[in-house]
C-alpha cells in the first residue's frame, strides 16, 4: 500500500533526512586513503546519535552496522570491516536515521584521492541519473518515468543498471511502496501524488549489470568486478516538481 503522507509526517521525516544529509557531509569531510571501513561506520554511527536519531541500518534484517559501506566492485550493502580505503578507489556510503518514528535515507559516492578519470565519470553520470530522473517529476508523473530516465542516461554511456535492487517508499518504515526501480517503460506505472516520500537510487555499474551477493549474505558486487557507484536522496513529490529532503 502506497501512503500519502500529511505535512506533520514530512516535517518529521525532514527533520530525519535533515540528519542523514548532516551524517554524510560530516562522512566527507573525513574520509581518506588509510581508513578503514569500519571506521567510516563509526564516524556515521556516532554522528547520527549525537542528533539524537538511531541509525536505522544496524541491526536492520540483522544488518550489523549503521552504514553500508561499498568499494569499488562492491555495489551496495557492504558490511564495514578490515578493508583499508585506497587512493584510487570509489566506496558509496548509504545510511539512514530514525527520529520521532520517521526515516530518512541517502547514499553518496565518494572519491578517495586520485580517481581513474573513467571510474570518476561513472560516479559523475550515475549523479546525473538521479537527476535525470527527478527532472520533470511532480504529482500525476507515472512511476516507471523515474526508472526510464536513470536507464536512458545511464545506457547512453555504456553502463549497467542494476537490476537486483530499486529504490523504495519511506517512512515509518525504511522501505515502504511503491518499489522504484532504475529501469523501465515510460507512461507505465502508478501515477505518483503529492505528499508520496520516495528514494529515488541509481546504482550504475561501469560493465555488466550482473551482481552476486557474498557469503556473508550482505555484500553485493558486480559478476564481472567492474566499479559501481550508488547515489541516492529521499524526496517528497509535490503538485508541482519535488522537494529534495537530503541536499
Ligand atoms: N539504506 C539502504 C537503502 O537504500 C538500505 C540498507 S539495507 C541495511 O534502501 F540493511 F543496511 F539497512
Ligand atoms: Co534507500
Amino acid at each position: 500500500m502506497v501512503h500519502v503522507k500529511s505535512k506533520k509526517e514530512i516535517e518529521l521525516i525532514r527533520e530525519s533526512c535533515q540528519i542523514v544529509k548532516d551524517t554524510l557531509l560530516f562522512v566527507e569531510s573525513r574520509i581518506k586513503a588509510g581508513m578503514s571501513t569500519k571506521e567510516v561506520d563509526e564516524l556515521v554511527e556516532r554522528y547520527i546519535r549525537s542528533c539524537g536519531a538511531y541509525p536505522s541500518c544496524l541491526g536492520y534484517e540483522g544488518f550489523p552496522a549503521s552504514a553500508c559501506v561499498s568499494v569499488n566492485e562492491t555495489v551496495v550493502h557492504g558490511i564495514p570491516g578490515d578493508r583499508i580505503l585506497k587512493d584510487g578507489d570509489i566506496v558509496s556510503v548509504d545510511l539512514c536515521a530514525y527520529k520521532n518514528g520517521y526515516h530518512g535515507d541517502a547514499a553518496r559516492t565518494f572519491c578517495i584521492g586520485n580517481v581513474k578519470p573513467e571510474v570518476k565519470k561513472l560516479v559523475e553520470v550515475t549523479e546525473e541519473c538521479f537527476f535525470k530522473a527527478i527532472e520533470n517529476l511532480r504529482a500525476g508523473t507515472p512511476l516507471y518515468d523515474i526508472g526510464y530516465a536513470v536507464q536512458t542516461h545511464a545506457e547512453s554511456h555504456g553502463y549497467g543498471v542494476i537490476r537486483s535492487y530499486t529504490g523504495h517508499g519511506i517512512g515509518k518504515e525504511m522501505h515502504e511502496d511503491p518499489s522504484v526501480p532504475n529501469w523501465g517503460r515510460k507512461g507505465t506505472g502508478m501515477r505518483l501524488r503529492a505528499g508520496m516520500v520516495l528514494c529515488v537510487e541509481p546504482m550504475i555499474s561501469m560493465g555488466d549489470y550482473r551482481v552476486r551477493v557474498l557469503k556473508d549474505n550482505w555484500t553485493s558486487v558486480t559478476v564481472d568486478g567492474s566499479p559501481a557507484a550508488h547515489y541516492e536522496n529521499t524526496l517528497v513529490v509535490l503538485q508541482d516538481g519535488v522537494e529534495i529532503l537530503t541536499l
